[in-house]
C-alpha cells in the first residue's frame, strides 16, 4: 500500500517570523516590567526604584513600537498570507473555517480539526484585535511618557490617560495567556507543525492540498 505524500509549504515569510518572535520578546519584557510597576505600592518600591524600572519599560517600548509599525505596514504590502486579507474572515472559505473551528471547539476538539492554510480564521480575529490594542498601547505609553514626575519624584498621571494603558495591559496579557495554550492545542491536534512553521516558515500539508493552497493564495492577491 502506498503511504501518504506530504508537502512542506511556506506560509510565513521571513519578516513575519522575525517580527513574531521580536514582538513576542519585547511584549514579555514590557508586561513583566509593567506588572511590577502596576503593583509598585504592594511591592513597597521606592520612587527611585520605580523610576529605574519605568526607564527600562520605556526603552523596551521603542523596539516594540518599531516592530508593530512594521507588522502594520506588512499587513498591506506583505506576501498574501501576511496581509489583513488572510487575517479578517472576509471570504466564504475563511468563514467556513471559522464555523468549523467553533464547531470543533464545541465538540470538545473531537473529530477532524478545521482546515485552514495560514492564519486560523478564528485566531485571525484575535490577531487583528491584538494589532489594534498593541498600537494603542504604544500610543498611550508615548503620551504617558510626556507627563513629568512630581517634585517628590512620584508619577501621578491623570486617570483618563492611565486607564486605557492599564486596560491595554490586561487585554494583551489575556491574549498571551490564551494564545500560547491554544497554539499548543492546535499543534497537538492538527499535527501540521505550526510552532516550527513560525521558525522556518513551512507548514505540513498533504500533497493533494497543494492546488487548493495555491488557488487560495491567488485569491488573496486579488
Ligand atoms: C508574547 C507572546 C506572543 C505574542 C504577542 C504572539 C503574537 C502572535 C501574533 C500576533 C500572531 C499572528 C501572526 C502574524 O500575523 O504576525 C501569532 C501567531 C502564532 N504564534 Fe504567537 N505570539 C506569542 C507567543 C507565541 C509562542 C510562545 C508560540 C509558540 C509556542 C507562538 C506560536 C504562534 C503560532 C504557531 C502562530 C500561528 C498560528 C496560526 O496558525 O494561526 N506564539 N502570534
Amino acid at each position: 500500500m502506498e503511504g501518504k505524500r506530504f508537502l512542506l509549504y511556506e506560509v510565513w515569510e521571513p519578516l513575519v517570523r522575525f517580527l513574531h518572535w521580536f514582538n513576542c520578546f519585547f511584549i514579555v519584557v514590557l508586561l513583566s516590567l509593567g506588572g511590577i510597576l502596576f503593583f509598585r505600592s504592594a511591592l513597597n518600591l521606592s520612587p527611585a526604584t520605580s523610576e529605574t524600572i519605568l526607564h527600562f519599560h520605556v526603552y523596551a517600548g521603542y523596539p516594540l513600537a518599531a516592530g508593530i509599525l512594521l507588522r502594520w505596514i506588512w499587513l498591506f504590502i506583505g506576501e498574501p498570507f501576511s496581509t489583513w486579507k488572510d487575517i479578517l474572515p472576509l471570504r466564504e472559505e475563511q468563514r467556513r473555517g471559522l464555523r468549523e473551528t467553533l464547531l470543533w471547539y464545541a465538540r470538545g476538539l473531537r473529530g477532524r480539526p478545521p482546515f485552514y492554510i495560514a492564519h486560523n480564521p478564528l485566531a485571525g480575529i484575535a490577531y487583528g484585535t491584538f494589532f489594534v490594542f498593541v498600537a494603542l498601547q504604544v500610543v498611550t505609553g508615548l503620551i504617558l511618557n510626556q507627563i513629568p514626575p512630581l517634585p517628590s519624584g512620584e508619577r501621578r498621571p491623570p486617570l483618563f490617560l492611565i486607564l486605557p494603558h492599564d486596560t491595554g495591559f490586561i487585554v494583551i496579557l489575556l491574549y498571551v495567556l490564551i494564545h500560547i495554550p491554544m497554539v499548543l492545542i492546535h499543534e497537538l491536534k492538527e499535527r501540521r507543525s505550526i510552532v516550527s512553521a513560525m521558525i522556518h516558515g513551512k507548514k505540513v500539508f498533504e500533497e493533494g492540498e497543494r492546488e487548493g493552497i495555491e488557488r487560495y493564495r491567488d485569491l488573496l492577491k486579488g
